[in-house]
């Protein structure tokens, strides 16, 4: 039995890179019999980008109600709110004491951020270990991540070994990333990497309306109207082409090559495609942002698995560090 354990942060809206690149391979690799997944939110770590409190709080429960909505079975596995532990910032700080100071300043992730950021705090710095802490407190064997995400598996490891070194002990298990190299990274509406901090992403999750207005705004070429157009360099027909079937692909690409097909065309195809393949996704999520009291009650019968986990992990720390 292996443990996956990984986590999603609520700083914003989930989309549909979330979806494809975390949510759907990972609700997949829990439904493996040999596998026991803790799934959980990542508020904590929302605190280094955001600090408003509802938002935080809505999009803690949107994260929550995608996983659910794309099938992640929260009886059978650990399904937690991050900060509903917070015996992890406990542990943050006994590794925090074991953590070269070089090792985070040449994160590639925080180096970018703090390139990009007006607000570059000691959180953001310290981003890393509070994730190793979130990753060994719960002995989790894989972690699946991003390819973005590797180098923060990397410190957690090295920060474990480190631990166990020092006392001469396998305190920690030293915890492995799981990196699907099928899963692509998928383009946003400008064709850059979708993201929350571009601002160029599609919610699923929204309304009709909002959706469709979304999609309308993907970024073409000026190709007229009746001539041909080139499915390979076209955003609309990427996004496309990641969620439809074989013969619909073809069809597609039928469309653009054949001219007298608009990129308008091609965008209202593509609201049609999601709108049917996500119909009950998008009911379930609908639903559970109606009822966020079903989705705190899920959250705290997790609370409590988790911490029947955690605390005795951070026993043995503490009786390590003799405190
Ligand atoms: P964002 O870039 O929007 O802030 P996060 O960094 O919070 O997204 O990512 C959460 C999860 O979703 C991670 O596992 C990440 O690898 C995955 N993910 C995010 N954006 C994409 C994308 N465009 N394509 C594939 N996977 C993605
Ligand atoms: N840093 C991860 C991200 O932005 C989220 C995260 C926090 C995480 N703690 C984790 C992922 C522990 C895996 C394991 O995507």
């Amino acid at each position: 039995m292996a443990r996956i354990l990984t986590g999603i942060q609520s700083s914003g809206e989930i989309h549909l890179g979330n979806i494809l690149g975390a949510i759907i391979p990972g609700v997949k690799l829990s439904q493996d019999e040999k596998n026991e997944s803790f799934f959980f939110i990542a508020d904590l770590h929302s605190l280094t980008s955001l600090k408003d409190g509802e938002a935080r709080k809505k999009n803690t429960y949107a994260v929550a109600a995608a996983w659910l909505a794309f099938g992640f079975d929260a009886e059978k596995n650990v399904f937690y709110r991050q900060s509903d532990i917070p015996e992890v910032c406990e542990l943050t700080w006994y590794l925090n004491c074991f953590t070269p100071y070089p090792m985070l300043a040449n994160a590639h992730s925080f180096k970018d951020k703090s390139a990009n950021l007006a607000d570059v705090n000691a959180g953001l710095f310290d981003y890393p270990v509070l994730m190793a802490a979130d990753i060994i407190m719960y002995d989790a064997n894989y972690v699946p991540v991003g390819k973005d995400q590797i180098q923060h598996i990397e410190i957690a490891r090295d920060i474990a070994a480190k631990f166990n070194h020092q006392y001469n002990d396998e305190v920690f298990i030293l915890p492995e990333a799981k990196v699907d190299d099928k899963v692509m990274t998928i383009p946003g509406i400008d064709g850059r990497k979708m993201s929350k901090s571009y601002n160029n992403y599609i919610n699923i999750f929204t309304p009709d309306k909002a959706l469709k207005k979304q999609i309308m705004k993907i970024v073409t070429d000026e190709t007229p109207l009746e001539d041909p157009k080139n499915p390979d360099t076209c955003n609309v027909f990427t996004i496309y082409s990641l969620l439809a079937s074989e013969t619909e692909i073809a069809t597609m690409r039928a469309n653009y090559e054949g001219g007298n097909y608009g990129y308008g065309h091609a965008k209202l195809a593509l609201f049609d495609l999601i709108v049917n393949k996500f119909k009950e996704p998008r009911e379930k999520y609908a639903y559970l942002m109606e009822n966020t009291d079903e989705l705190e009650k899920l959250l705290a019968i997790g609370a409590a698995k988790a911490k029947a986990v955690a605390i005795p992990v951070l026993k043995k720390v503490k009786e390590k560090l003799g405190f």
